[in-house]
């Protein structure tokens, strides 16, 4: 039932606050990660990983890129990210002591499913899955398995799955960092984070009347170009991905350290430029990337976090977002690129939660 909302997917980006708190309840403290709560077996599992291999497709695929950057900073552990649909038909190497780790809003994607199986011929220490479904194949198949609890998910582009995926792999990577060297002070700075972060979510929400305002300049262009630097790169990604999913309009995202490599002699006035640029060691970086988006005539749209000090002037649109934990950050800054793809889609009147050409979830090839 959509109660009060327009669409299935407005209502379930507005279910975020509340699904995200309950992927953490019972597997957090004020403090500290519950190991136990992630699985029995999960101590044992987690002890010795030396790799993770991580699969997925699609929004799921984003939030893997996204847990790369956590578990390599966090747990220094090596991370690999491979779409389902590359990795089971080339001939890949299984490192010893790898985690392989399926993240699937459905359970039930077809090329997620063929890669697990593969992967278990080949042998690795253990399978992890990441799901929303209980009961779904990848579930059945999975030696331990994270729950998300963002309940039924009933648009096609994925909101409320993706940030509690990102939710359940942050506390995931807690509990595999601490088996690798992570200090109880980090690890409480990060879990004291993630509580924050239903209320941050609601803050961002809260910005939808000025997102749904931004919108109308989207509604005549035919393409558009999303920036992001870090682990704020998927969340470019996956802003894209929604953009292109539900509105049509041709959406790129690129790491923003690549522009001057190519795409950016394609900025003109007619592609507009979405960039998210919270607060942390790279925006100085962000902000001479943007500089050479303006130089050509490029519109940008900028969510910036308040302290990043990115002001607004002619053709640079800045949308202030309340400041948050550098590693949360990204959970936080997809918010407003679903809010602001949701809008785009109203505008231009395509079906949102039932985009053409598309289906809920993939279970053939
Ligand atoms: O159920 P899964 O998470 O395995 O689905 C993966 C993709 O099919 C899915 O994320 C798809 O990309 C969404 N439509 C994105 O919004």
């Amino acid at each position: 039932d959509k109660g009060e909302y327009r669409h299935y997917m407005l209502k379930e980006i507005y279910e975020q606050p509340k699904v995200i708190k309950a992927t953490m309840e019972g597997r957090i403290t004020a403090t500290r990660v519950l190991e136990q709560a992630l699985g029995t077996d999960a101590e044992n599992l987690l002890e010795n990983v030396r790799h993770v291999q991580i699969i997925a497709c699609g929004t799921s695929y984003h939030a893997g890129m996204v847990a790369r950057y956590w578990i390599e900073d966090l747990a220094g552990v090596p991370c690999s990210v491979e779409v389902a649909s590359e990795f089971r038909y080339r001939k890949h190497v299984i490192q010893p002591d790898t985690l392989f780790l399926c993240i699937s809003q459905s359970g039930e994607t077809a090329d997620t499913l063929a890669a697990l199986r593969q992967a278990k011929k080949a042998g690795f220490r253990a399978a992890l899955a990441i799901c929303n479904v209980p009961g779904s194949s990848l579930v059945r198949e999975s030696d331990l398995v994270i729950m998300t609890q963002a309940g039924p998910e009933i648009g096609v582009a994925s909101t409320k799955a993706f940030t509690t995926q990102l939710t359940a792999l942050l506390i995931f990577t807690l509990a595999l960092a601490r088996h690798n060297g992570l200090n109880a002070e980090r690890e409480a700075d990060i879990v004291k984070a993630i509580h924050l972060l239903p209320g941050q979510v609601n803050d961002v929400l809260a910005l939808d009347g000025e997102i749904e305002e931004m919108s109308k300049a989207f509604m005549d262009k035919n393409h558009s170009l999303f920036l992001g630097r870090g682990s704020q790169y998927p969340v470019a990604m996956e802003g894209a991905l929604k953009l292109k999913e539900i509105s049509y309009i041709h959406a790129e995202a690129y790491p923003a350290g690549e522009l001057k490599h190519g795409p950016l002699a394609l900025v003109d006035s007619e592609m507009p430029v979405v960039t998210v640029a919270p607060n942390n060691d790279l925006v100085e970086k962000l902000k001479s990337n943007l500089e050479e988006v303006r130089a050509r005539g490029g519109e940008l749209f900028v969510f910036a976090d308040k302290a990043a000090d990115v002001k607004p002037e002619e053709g640079l649109h800045v949308m202030q977002i309340p400041s948050v934990h550098e590693i949360t950050a990204p959970i936080v800054y997809t918010v407003p690129l679903q809010l602001l793809s949701y809008h785009v889609a109203v505008l231009k009147g395509t079906d949102v939660d039932q985009p053409r050409n598309l289906a809920k979830s993939v279970t053939v090839e």
